[in-house]
């Protein structure tokens, strides 16, 4: 059984496609079955970082039932350590439409992957399909860039993702769908009270459902002082959604990545001593870490 890492955040430009490549390889590099599958909706781009420009097939091939299998819209680098991706769709509307049933045969067919670890590129944005896509993982990143505005956006997203996982301990989905219509919820206090009021003894089960939510944090772009903001942001998540985020580390804001994408190469193969590509490894090796932890029976 695989493990699964999600990559999510307020808005685009913060880098997790950049990250998540990057991870991907570092991953294979260290011997993992690693498969990246692209599920940013409307922003699909990770298999030109490898320099791949057509590839044969891509998620719609799956979405219109042009492959019978997932397995099928596979891509190997094989100059990348077998690394394995599943291109994104280029048809926005297709996999912004999907339905209910059709989301849940995707995130079936991911699960049965045959390899260690799949990583999941979700995109920016809070629809519920990047909800859902960040959501479903093990193991949640989550990026923001230092600056107040870029902040407030991921604690935007974590806000709508906290409260989409909550209400989805004790409602159905079209239920959800109808009292996020209707209602916004300040803090997520609030969504434990309307469970509860729906039915007793459902705020205990929505607490148990944010148990083992820990969406873990890289700052990115990085520059010397804003250790204050990350700090903020960290105590508004603990006080108003009641979930910790742990540091997973920071990435220096670099040129080294401008070159490497122009080289459709991850900065961590084309340069690895850059400042860039030495933060990225650091978080590598934890993630590795976690990995192994989740590979242990008992934490299933
Ligand atoms: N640490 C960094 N230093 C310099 N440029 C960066 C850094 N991280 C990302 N970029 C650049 O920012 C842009 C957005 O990165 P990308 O990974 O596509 O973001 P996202 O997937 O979040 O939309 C890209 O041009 C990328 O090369
Ligand atoms: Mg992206």
């Amino acid at each position: 059984m695989s493990v699964s890492i999600s990559i999510g955040s307020g808005k685009g430009g913060t880098g997790k496609t950049m990250l998540l490549c990057n991870l991907a390889l570092l991953l294979a590099k260290k011997g993992r079955k690693v498969c990246l599958v692209d599920l940013d909706i409307g922003g699909a781009d990770a298999h030109l970082l490898f320099g791949l420009f057509e590839p044969k097939h891509s998620l719609t091939d799956f979405l219109n039932r042009s492959v019978d299998t997932l397995q099928e819209t596979i891509h190997t680098f094989y100059a990348f350590h077998g690394l394995q991706i599943i291109p994104g769709t280029g048809n926005t509307l297709q996999t912004a439409n999907m339905s209910y049933q059709e989301k849940q045969r995707l995130l079936r067919a991911i699960s049965q992957l045959d390899v260690d670890v799949v990583l999941i590129d979700v995109g920016a944005g809070t629809s519920y399909h990047s909800l859902d896509f960040f959501m479903f993982s093990d193991i949640q990143i989550c990026v923001t860039m230092p600056e107040p505005t870029s902040i407030m956006d991921l604690y935007s997203f974590l806000q709508l993702a906290t409260i989409r996982k909550v209400l989805g301990s004790f409602l159905s989905n079209s239920q959800i769908g109808s009292i996020l219509k209707k209602q916004t919820f300040s803090s997520i206090s609030e969504v434990f009270d309307l469970a509860e009021n729906t039915q007793t003894g459902a705020k205990q089960k929505a607490q148990e459902a944010l148990r083992y939510f820990h969406p873990l944090l890289v700052v990115n772009r990085d520059i010397p002082n804003t250790n204050l903001n990350k700090a903020k942001l960290k105590k508004l998540v603990a006080k108003y959604l009641g979930i910790d985020i742990p540091s997973l580390g920071e990435i220096p804001e670099d040129p080294a990545i401008r070159d490497a994408l122009k080289a459709y190469m991850p900065v961590t193969e084309l340069s690895p001593n850059a400042p860039s590509s030495k933060g990225i490894v650091e978080i590598s090796e934890k993630i590795d870490k976690i990995i192994e932890l989740f590979r242990q029976p008992t934490m299933r």
